[in-house]
Order: C-alpha cells, then sequence, then structure tokens
C-alpha cells in the first residue's frame, strides 16, 4: 500500500510517496546515516540495517526523550555529519518517533543549506502524523517546536511490524491523532474506526492508511499552515495548555490531545456545532483505546490566559478548530472569551 503526497497538479520536486509496509530493500549509492535513539537502536537498527544496501553508512544514537529534542542533540546530528564528511547528495535516515523525526529534518534542512532525508517512523503518531507533512524542528526554553523549517522528505516508510514493541499508553496516543483526523474530515472512517479493533493487524494497517491520506490531502493543498493545516490542530489549543501545566509529566502528547477533543467539543456543543450525541460517540471511541478524556480545569482564567502563550495564537486572538458534526470542521476566532470560560467549567461531555 501507498500514499502519494502531490503538492501541485504539475509535478513538483516536493512530491513524495509514504510506503506502507512495503519496505523490503532500500539501495542508496550515497552516503547515508541514520538518526535514532537509544530505545529504537536497541529494539529495531539491525533489522534496518539489514535491508539498506548503501555506499557508506553511519548511525547517530541520541539519548530518548522530549527534553533532548533540543540544540544540544541537532549539534550532534550536525557534528556527526561533518565528522563522516557527508555532501550534499548525501542522505540522512530519520529512524524513531517523532521526536527523531522532527530533529532529524530540520539538521537535513539546513545542512549544507538542504540534504535529502526519508523518514521511517516507528511510533503510531509518527506514521500518522508526524513523519508526513515536512513540519521540522526543535523545543527550546520559550517553548516546543518553535524553531524549526518545513522540508519535506524524499520519502516515508510506515512499517507496522515497527510498531510491535510500543507500549500500550504510546499506542494509544497515535489512535488518538487518528481520531483527530476522522473526526475533522472523514465521517465514513469515523463510523469505521467505531466498528474495527485497531489492535488487529489488518484493521491498523488499513487506520494508517486512511490517516495517511486525510494528512497527505490536507499538507498538499496547506504547507505551510495558511488555512486548512491549521485543522490537524483540533484538540491541540487545549492539550498544549494541559501539558505546560501538567509540566509535561503527566500526559503523553497523544493523550493530551484526547482531553483536549474532548473540551473542544465541549465548546463546540455551546455553539450547536456539535450535538451530545456526536460528543459522546467521540468520547467513547477516545476512551476504548484506554486515553484519558477529562482534565480538572484549577483555574478557568489562567486557562484562556495561557492560550495565549501557543504560537499559533495571533494578534491577541485565539483560533479554535471545532468540530461541526462529525467529518467537518469549523475554524474560530471570534469566540467570546465567557463562551469560552463557561465551556472550560461546564461538563466535558
Ligand atoms: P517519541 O518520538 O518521543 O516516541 C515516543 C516513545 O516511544 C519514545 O520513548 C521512543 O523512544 C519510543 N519508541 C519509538 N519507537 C518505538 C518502538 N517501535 N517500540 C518501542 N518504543 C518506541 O514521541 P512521538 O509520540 O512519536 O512523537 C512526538 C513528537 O512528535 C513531539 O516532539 C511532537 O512535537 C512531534 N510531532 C511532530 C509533528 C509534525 O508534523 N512534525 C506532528 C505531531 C507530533
Ligand atoms: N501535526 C500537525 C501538522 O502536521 O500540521
Amino acid at each position: 500500500m501507498h500514499v502519494n503526497v502531490v503538492f501541485n497538479p504539475t509535478a513538483s520536486s516536493k512530491d513524495y510517496t509514504v510506503f506502507i509496509d512495503e519496505l523490503q530493500t532500500l539501495c542508496f549509492d550515497t552516503k547515508v546515516m541514520i538518526v535514532t535513539n537509544t530505545t529504537v537502536a536497541a529494539l529495531h537498527l539491525e533489522t534496518l540495517k539489514a535491508r539498506l544496501h548503501v555506499k557508506t553508512l553511519h548511525t547517530v544514537i541520541l539519548p530518548d526523550g522530549e527534553q533532548y529534542k533540543n540544540f544540544e542533540s541537532l549539534h550532534c546530528i550536525l557534528n556527526a555529519c561533518f565528522e563522516h564528511r557527508l555532501d550534499r547528495k548525501s542522505l540522512l535516515i530519520a529512524f524513531g518517533g517523532g521526536v527523531i523525526g522532527d530533529m532529524t529534518g530540520f539538521a537535513a534542512s539546513i545542512y549544507q543549506r538542504g540534504i535529502d532525508f526519508i523518514q521511517i517512523p516507528t511510533t503510531l503518531l509518527a506514521q500518522v502524523d508526524a513523519s508526513v507533512g515536512g513540519k521540522t524542528g526543535i523545543n527550546n526554553d520559550y517553548g516546543k517546536n518553535l524553531i524549526g523549517t518545513f522540508w519535506q522528505p524524499r520519502a516515508v516508510y510506515c512499517e507496522s511490524a515497527f510498531l510491535k514493541t510500543l507500549p500500550h499508553r504510546e499506542f494509544a496516543a497515535g489512535v488518538a491523532e487518528i481520531v483527530k483526523m476522522a473526526v475533522t474530515f472523514d465521517r465514513d472512517f469515523f463510523a469505521w474506526l467505531e466498528t474495527h479493533d485497531l489492535h488487529v493487524d489488518q484493521n491498523l494497517a488499513e487506520a494508517i492508511r486512511k490517516s495517511i491520506a486525510i494528512k497527505a490531502r490536507v499538507v498538499a493543498q496547506d504547507e505551510t499552515e495558511q488555512g486548512v493545516r491549521a485543522v490537524l490542530n483540533y484538540g491541540h489549543t487545549f492539550a498544549h495548555v494541559i501539558e505546560n501545566q501538567t509540566a509535561y509529566s503527566v500526559y503523553l502528547h497523544g493523550e493530551a490531545v484526547a482531553i483536549g477533543m474532548v473540551m473542544a467539543n465541549t465548546l463546540a456543543k455551546s455553539l450547536d456545532l456539535l450535538s451530545q450525541e456526536d460528543a459522546l460517540r467521540i468520547q467513547t471511541l477516545l476512551r476504548r483505546y484506554d486515553l484519558p478524556t477529562h482534565y480538572d480545569v484549577p483555574s478557568s482564567e489562567a486557562f484562556y490566559e495561557a492560550f495565549f502563550l501557543d504560537k499559533k495564537s495571533a494578534n491577541d486572538t485565539i483560533k479554535f478548530i471545532l468540530p461541526q458534526g462529525i467529518g467537518n470542521y469549523a475554524m474560530r476566532n471570534d469566540i467570546p472569551k465567557e463562551t469560552v470560560l463557561r465551556a472550560l467549567k461546564g461538563d466535558h461531555v
């Protein structure tokens, strides 16, 4: 199976293919450097190496964790590029979750003004979301992903076999992003998710394909997030505040997104965009994968103010991405503060 990411009606040099369960052997007549972390290297690096036929192969193994998505790790990747004398024809391979993917893409985009990279994502979240679309970056003291570039990979290889070793919570975090795509863009896909267990291999592969197809369509239309790409942030405006208030130590990102979607749904209901029945369907689906759906907002005022720390809040307005029924969305930056505060205080679902 595969999905094409096509940026233009006419062929664009940025176009690429996302291959699903099609990674047999990759041959490159260039220097190649794999970037991965300690966890993924221990579990899967040998499997990957056995499938690579390249001129010269190098590997950089970084420590594992979002806290290492920083300048130091970027420096480490770039230094390795220099030490191994990678040239402008060389290739980086991002082999890991979204953290590795975002950092490797960033390094590829700036090394010698930009070299090719491919994504081989090993988490569900990275397969259905982070590896496609070319957002790259690192975190700094001011927040997450505030430094980065748009740099598209040459290809993406999603192998469901790598997901077999994912911890249960990490798997569920990826499911949250799948649900996000379905709620905002595809009612039939949502109904399909309600009746298909993603722990069944065949269903998982199909859900990955459907999610990537949605993401590919969206990013091809709006690579740099001037419009529709922002819809992929459904649940994220709330999630970022929750992650921040809990010092990034309680919830995985996908878990915070699950709660954030339920909170966004409460706001959508109060604006008559979403029915109670549809809100319940979304919550039920998330809970089926043991995702959290509730957060005790300590202070609605403080939560509201924290929205403005998000890099997506422009000109003192907050852009809310809300479901309009299931399978459609509304982008609203005109919601009165009082309405939002009421929704934050209200019962979610
Ligand atoms: P992650 O990269 O931290 O991976 C989660 C954990 O799973 C890590 O401990 C990792 O080592 C481990 N892991 C990876 N593959 C494994 C495997 N096959 N088996 C067992 N363990 C494995 O987190 P993530 O959820 O993949 O990605 C989150 C990151 O992605 C965040 O930094 C976020 O900002 C970024 N992101 C980027 C985009 C984008 O469009 N670029 C979109 C969404 C998220
Ligand atoms: N994950 C959101 C985006 O790629 O735009």
